[in-house]
């Protein structure tokens, strides 16, 4: 047997040799269409959409490689007022997005979490159960992660960006801590949000075992969404100054951000995983091959273009100048190219996450 078929037909057995030897596959079309088979067999073929909201970009936080840094003064910051981002989830509501993702900079005040608090209470005023909310927001106290669960959040997103504790230590300040990091999603585990986290690849200095370590991690954890994407550089950080990317360089940037979500998915089978928006900055097509090679979750942003060009983390962001309604439009019609359907009206809860809770509920019955 291959590993491939070792891999689709078990989940989560697979050893880190054996992780990196996925990353490292001689054929990467055939890793893809390994992977894509899993996630047909597990999920169907339907994409999950959230409507990304980028509310704010000013941060307490100076990541290296990060556009938005504090230290960066070459970015003009904004924060949008409740009734406009209010607003922009109310249309992806109507748009028929089943979820909302709400991410801005991080910002630990009591005045943002109130503010954050209102703003949740009134998407899911109209929103209802039914509609989604996932935040993603940073490292937060734990008071903090209780009080947006309790005013309607249920999914968190919060990257660990490397598994790797002295790799994370490079491409942070001294301040930035990965132990709280790692703890912040055990926090958020056990407040009741469905926890997503996830990882960047290409990082200088990041080794294929690094990245197989950083699956296992996902599998440790029992992670319910996986959300990664290729490091991109940008010109007015720390890590990314001088180091435009050659088109050949792009290209394999690409190709490694999509083996690591084929890998993740023939790991792990069934969390949902995101095609991220950097894989489309590095590929106008990158996010329908990001869906090929495994992930199962798209977010068109929904973000005012206004502000759109402010939030850019990286260089090379898409769709800067379109406005949410040709952003529907499009990655519809990416979606339905590719075989697949856009799932309307549905929350698109990791499945994951399904068994554990129906698991939960069982067990207290019996
Ligand atoms: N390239 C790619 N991804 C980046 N992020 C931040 N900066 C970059 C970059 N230069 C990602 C981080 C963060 C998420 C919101 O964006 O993983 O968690
Ligand atoms: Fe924005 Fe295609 S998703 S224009």
């Amino acid at each position: 047997m291959s590993l491939l078929d070792k891999a689709a037909a078990n989940a989560r057995i697979l050893t880190r040799r054996e992780l990196a030897t996925l990353l490292e596959w001689p054929d990467a079309h055939e890793l893809f269409a390994a992977a894509y088979e899993v996630k047909c067999r597990e999920i169907g073929k339907r994409v999950s959409l959230r409507g990304l909201v980028e509310f704010g970009n000013i941060c307490e936080k100076d990541c290296f490689y990060c556009g938005i840094r504090k230290s960066n003064t070459a970015v003009r910051r904004y924060r949008m007022d409740k009734d406009e981002i209010v607003r922009e989830a109310e249309w992806a509501f109507k748009a028929g997005y089943g979820s909302v993702v709400l991410q801005s900079g991080e910002l630990s005040s009591e005045s943002n979490t109130v503010f954050v608090e209102d703003v949740l209470r009134r998407i899911h005023a109209f929103g209802g159960d039914d509609f989604g909310i996932t935040i993603s927001l940073g490292e937060q106290a734990e008071e903090t992660y209780r009080r947006w669960r309790e005013a309607g959040a249920h999914r968190y997103l919060l990257r660990i960006e490397t598994s790797n504790p002295t790799l994370y230590a490079r491409l942070h300040p001294a301040d930035h801590s990965w132990t709280d990091r790692l703890e912040c999603l055990r926090t958020l585990r056990r407040c009741g949000y469905q926890t997503g986290s996830g990882v960047m690849s290409g990082l200088p200095g990041q080794t294929t075992e690094d990245l197989a370590a950083d699956i296992e991690f996902f599998a440790a954890e029992d992670l319910d969404m996986i959300g990664m994407g290729p490091y991109i550089p940008h010109k007015d950080t720390p890590l990314g100054k001088n180091t435009a990317l050659s088109p050949a360089e792009r290209a394999k940037r690409l190709e490694l951000g999509l083996r690591m979500i084929a890998a993740t998915r023939l790991h792990l089978h069934d969390v949902n995983i995101a095609a991220a928006t950097a894989l489309q900055a590095l590929d106008h097509e990158g996010r329908e091959k990001g869906i090929l090679a495994g992930a199962n979750v798209i977010m068109p942003n929904v973000t005012d273009i206004r502000f759109r060009s402010d939030y850019q983390l990286y260089e090379g962001k898409p769709c800067l100048g379109e406005n949410p309604v040709l952003c529907k439009g499009c990655i519809e019609r990416r979606i339905t190219s590719i075989g697949e359907t856009a799932v309307l009206n549905g929350r698109g809860d990791s499945p994951r996450w399904e068994k554990r809770t129906s698991a939960a509920k069982h067990a207290s019955i019996g």
